[in-house]
């Protein structure tokens, strides 16, 4: 399933992405994690140091490989340069897996071990000023758009990602890809005002949105935000000595964390399961397709030349009959490309 920590920031969008990721791998679930955050810190979040941390490969740099790896034998996409962060995949387009190698994982993915498992860590590359403008085409973001449009993800596989809600989320349709999206707020104004925004946007897409409450000193706290958000208030979370531990460079182990805390992560693992369960495979590629057909008038066909509704396929629907890929290479481990027996990620090399 694809899971989503947006907020403002400073909320806690990192840690709570952090937790929930290392509370995932202690499950020995299958995890992919994304930093998609303006600040990339999750690498650092999950334990790496600072150097490992700088040496991520970052997505967007990527993005050329990405395409091409992605669009496969497909068609209706003449070339990687008319691929748009919104192209839909269709027959003959190539689709990524949880727990497969392949090479957008090779070339973008680092292994993070988390008390003994691993899990996969991608991500976006630092932004800077000019990337946060309106301007139409983000690319570090839409790699980020373009794997999870690709991706096929079984029930107990997750993706979790990190995430800045511009508005360049909402234009690309990126919002509308989870199947689960926490929002991270601290008791203030300004926290619940993101949570209002957030959900004007997601209304009209029957986003599955949660308010996960951070940084709550005591019952008030908990007061303020259940009289704002009223029945999205899924949880809330303290302060972390946990996570001040970790802060200060000196992590303990996982199963230190707070009882409170860990009771929490179990709260949003069973609202994202839940969420799984309910997913509609139909309208899930629907709305790509909208959203690749609204990017395609407003830009995408005048920078790329090209009519990009043509790259529609009507018959495609991602995790239905006709979009599941070619399935899991059935070929012994050594051939590469097979999940080890137990279905976690191969360590690479950092
Ligand atoms: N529950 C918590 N307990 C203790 N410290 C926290 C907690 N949540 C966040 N923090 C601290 O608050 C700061 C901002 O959190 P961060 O996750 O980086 O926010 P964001 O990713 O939303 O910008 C960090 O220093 C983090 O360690
Ligand atoms: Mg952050």
């Amino acid at each position: 399933m694809k899971i989503a920590f947006v907020g403002k920031g400073g909320s806690g969008k990192t840690t709570l992405s952090s937790l929930f990721i290392r509370h995932l791998a202690a499950g020995h679930a299958p995890v992919v994690a994304v930093d998609a955050d303006i600040n990339q810190h999750l690498g650092a979040a999950l334990g790496l140091t600072e150097e490992a941390a700088a040496r991520l490969p970052a997505l967007g740099a990527h993005l050329p490989l990405i395409k091409e790896y992605l669009r496969g034998t497909n068609p209706r996409i003449g070339s990687a340069e008319a691929m748009i962060k919104t192209t839909p995949p269709g027959a003959g387009s190539r689709l990524l897996r949880v727990t497969e190698d392949n090479p957008v994982y090779e070339a973008c993915a680092v292994p993070v071990v988390l008390d003994g498992a691993v899990v996969r860590l991608m991500a976006t590359g630092p932004f800077t000023e000019a990337d946060l403008g309106v301007a139409c085409y983000h690319s570090k973001v839409g790699a980020v758009e373009l794997c999870l449009n690709h991706l096929v993800d079984g029930p107990g596989e997750y993706v979790v990602v990190d995430m800045t809600a511009g508005s360049d989320s909402f234009a690309s349709g990126l919002f509308t890809r989870f199947d689960m999206t926490f929002l991270v707020a601290e008791p203030t104004r300004k926290g619940v005002s993101v949570y209002r925004q957030y959900k004007e946007y997601a209304r009209d897409f029957g986003v599955a949105l949660k308010v996960v409450g951070n940084k709550v000193h005591g019952p008030e706290d908990v007061d303020f935000l259940r009289s704002e958000v009223g029945e999205d208030l899924l949880v809330t979370v303290g302060q972390s000595d946990w996570v001040r531990a970790m802060e200060k460079g000196r992590p303990a182990p996982f199963d230190r964390l707070e009882p409170a805390d860990r009771r929490a992560l179990e709260v949003l693992h069973e609202a994202a399961d839940g969420s799984y369960a309910a997913r509609d495979p139909l309208r899930y590629t629907a709305q790509m397709v909208h959203f690749h057909l609204r990017n395609a008038e407003s830009w995408g066909n005048a920078k790329t030349g090209v009519d990009l509704a043509a790259q529609v396929d009507p018959g495609f629907v991602l995790g239905g009959p006709s979009g599941q890929g070619p399935g899991p290479d059935p070929r012994p481990a050594s051939g590469g490309l097979t999940p080890r027996p137990d279905s976690r990620p191969a360590p690479q090399p950092a």
